[in-house]
């Protein structure tokens, strides 16, 4: 039987209300080589400052999460953007179309992920031929992140899975995996 406990649910809110990732939500944009005709999502986005900063920049940018406190957030954060949308959904179902966005980024959310296979295969599915997928986590050796090791396994499930070019970087002491899909 799986674990039915709230608590890891409860604790990725907190996390993300406290806003604990302003560095990297900077950061993730400014690594993700946006366009100006980019449409983006990031999954995970908790209160969405990696969509707004996103959104001064590519034409469209819309942020999941589970967490319906979340999406209410975000949006009221957002309410003087034309170009954001919000929905709640996880990452495993995502009720987005195929082969909608540029750049799909997961900033702090993925080791949450109740099933991480489910929700790369989600990520393949949305990004358009050619888009590319980040995975951005801390760099440590417990729960909260991955370490090099666990981000070179995550590569390896990423080309698996069925993406070109899977690479791990390190900019800014964040771990980044990163995949392309095809065309
Ligand atoms: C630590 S917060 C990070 C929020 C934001 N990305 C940031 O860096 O500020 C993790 C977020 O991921 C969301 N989350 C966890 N698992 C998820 C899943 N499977 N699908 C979508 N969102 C998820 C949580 O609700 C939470 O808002």
């Amino acid at each position: 039987m799986g674990d039915t406990s709230p608590w890891p649910r409860v604790k990725s809110e907190i996390y993300g209300l406290c806003g604990r990732n302003p560095k990297s939500n900077r950061l993730v944009p400014s690594i993700a080589e946006l366009e100006p005709d980019h449409v983006v999502l990031d999954i995970g986005c908790g209160p969405g400052a990696a969509v707004r900063a996103a959104a001064g920049v590519v034409a469209r940018a819309v942020g999941v999460d589970r967490s319906e406190a979340m999406i209410t957030i975000a949006r009221r954060r957002s309410r003087l953007f034309s170009n954001v949308e919000y929905f709640v959904a996880g990452a495993e179902d995502l009720p987005l179309p195929d082969a909608m966005f540029d750049r799909v980024w997961t900033i702090h959310a993925f080791h949450h992920w109740e099933s991480p296979d489910q929700g790369i295969v989600e990520c393949l599915r949305v990004i358009k031929p050619g888009g590319r997928l980040l995975i951005v986590e801390s760099e440590t050796k417990g729960s909260h992140g991955l370490d090099a090791s666990m981000a070179a396994e995550l590569a390896h499930r990423l080309r698996s899975a069925g993406f070109d070019d899977a690479t791990v970087s390190k900019p800014h002491r964040q771990l980044v995996v990163t995949g392309m899909r095809a065309d």
